[in-house]
């Protein structure tokens, strides 16, 4: 799997080796920057029947590289449809429901419960769905969205991101490979 381009509007062109998904290492202050991390196809499409629709494998590596040492904050739907609780990981679980205790994760009914949890850590991750990235997109400062270059069945989907509110400060575009069938790209968005 090669990248074949990289760019990054602010810092200007990295080098070869210098090159990193990592978005601290892109821009990072002092700052907490709640991040929104999703993978979403070329309509938005995220999931199916409480499932994800595609696997790339480098992108869940990505995925767990990002997020590892940080809490991460999902949708009761979201939990459910993993096998567990992710490890390395304060996994914080938003419902309704008040007598919900999942096992290896922290329960919050409301929103700003669960920002009241994460405010000391520098880069909290809201991991999904769909609902719960709706919630959170006031709240965020950084995106960081695989864009998977297809169409798939789906019924449940990322929000559509506003241009007047967010930047692309970085791309990374990836071609299909005999194992992956699909084009993708690794997108940052900043607010604006
Ligand atoms: N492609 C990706 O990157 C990605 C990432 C994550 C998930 N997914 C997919 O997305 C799908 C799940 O997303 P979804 O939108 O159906 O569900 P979700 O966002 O994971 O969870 C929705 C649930 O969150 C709780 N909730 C929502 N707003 C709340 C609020 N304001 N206060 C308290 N609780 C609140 C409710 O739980 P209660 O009903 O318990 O009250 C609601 O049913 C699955 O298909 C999954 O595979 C895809």
């Amino acid at each position: 799997m090669t990248p074949q381009l990289i760019k990054f509007k602010n810092d200007g062109l990295l080098l070869e080796d210098e090159k990193s998904s990592d978005p601290k290492k892109i821009s990072m202050t002092d700052k907490q920057t709640i991040t929104m991390i999703a993978a979403a196809a070329q309509n938005n499409e995220l999931g199916k029947n409480n499932n994800l629709i595609w696997h790339i494998s480098e992108d869940l590596k990505r995925f767990k590289r990002l997020t590892s040492g940080h809490p991460i904050i999902m949708g009761r739907k979201t939990f459910e449809s993993m096998p567990k609780a992710l490890p390395n990981r304060t996994n914080i679980v938003l419902t309704t429901k008040k007598d919900y205790k999942p096992v290896g994760a922290i329960v919050v009914n409301n929103i700003n419960d669960a920002l009241s949890l994460v405010k000391d850590d520098q880069q909290p991750f809201i991991i999904g769905g769909g609902e719960i990235y709706r919630l959170f997109m006031d709240h965020c400062s950084r995106i960081e969205l695989t864009r998977v270059h297809h169409n798939f069945e789906a019924d449940v989907f990322f929000p559509e991101i506003d241009l007047t509110k967010w930047s692309l400060i970085a791309q990374e575009d990836f071609t299909s490979t005999k194992d992956q069938p699909y084009n993708y790209s690794y997108l940052t968005y900043d607010k604006i």
